[in-house]
């Protein structure tokens, strides 16, 4: 039996560090499904091909490969909108769903992070996290990101693309965020990394003791 852990929520409640500390901690392999997103947006914008035909993204979405994928060549500002765009048509959703359940089957157990995965790819995991913060503390967040980096930032700006982001993720048709009915809620706001990874440990903890 494949044990797979589902973490969902909105951009910067920290799903990826979160993901990454207990796939380490688990000895699973992680799949941050953001990145399938921003790979088919990349791949359409690089062959300068339309974001808004659902029969052209969808073809590019089943040619994503999920090995090898990096978020440092897919973080770019430009790639994250497209992705977010393109991201609201089935078409390009069944076609990353197929890809991530696949790998959410795999030995000898699985961390996925993203959006839908309690509700949609993985209905059936064996412990569902939704990872959230405040807007604005993600907002301070990625902006402390984006300077520690080395480059400008400004702060209304992020906010302002946080806020639409959740819109966006929030309410579409197919798949919206949303905490699967029997997700375990864990708002980091007043947390940092470490609180937040020992809280999700002692939920993972208590989930595995129970299917083991
Ligand atoms: O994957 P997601 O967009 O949800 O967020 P992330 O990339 O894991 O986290 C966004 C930023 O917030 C990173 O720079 C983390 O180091 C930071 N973070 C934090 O300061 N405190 C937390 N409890 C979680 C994340
Ligand atoms: O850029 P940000 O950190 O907000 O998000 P990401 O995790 O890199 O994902 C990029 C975009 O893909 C998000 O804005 C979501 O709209 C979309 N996405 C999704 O719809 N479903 C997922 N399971 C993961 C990402």
């Amino acid at each position: 039996m494949t044990l797979t852990i589902a973490i969902d929520g909105p951009a910067a409640a920290g799903k990826g560090t979160l993901s990454r500390r207990i796939a380490e901690e688990y000895g699973f392999q992680h799949l941050d499904t953001g990145l399938t997103y921003r790979a088919t947006a990349k791949a359409l914008l690089d062959a300068g091909l339309p974001l808004d035909d659902e029969a052209v993204a969808g073809k590019m979405a089943r040619n994503v490969e999920l090995a090898g994928l990096d978020r440092s060549v897919l973080s770019a500002h430009a790639i994250g909108e497209a992705a977010s765009k393109i991201a609201v048509m089935p078409a390009v959703r069944r076609a990353l769903v197929e890809a991530q359940r696949a790998f959410s089957q795999r030995g000898p157990g699985t961390v996925l992070d993203g959006r839908d995965i309690g509700t949609v790819v993985c209905p059936d995991a064996t412990v569902k996290l939704y990872v959230t913060a405040s807007p604005e503390v993600r907002a301070k967040r990625r902006y402390d990101e984006i300077v520690a980096g080395g480059a400008a930032a400004d702060y209304d700006a992020i906010f302002e693309d946080v806020k639409k982001r959740d819109e966006r993720d929030m309410g579409r048709a197919d798949s919206p965020l949303r905490p699967a009915a029997d997700a375990h809620l864990l708002d980091t706001s007043e947390m940092s990394i470490e609180a937040a990874f020992q809280a999700a440990k002692t939920l993972i903890d208590a989930a595995l003791q129970k299917k083991i």
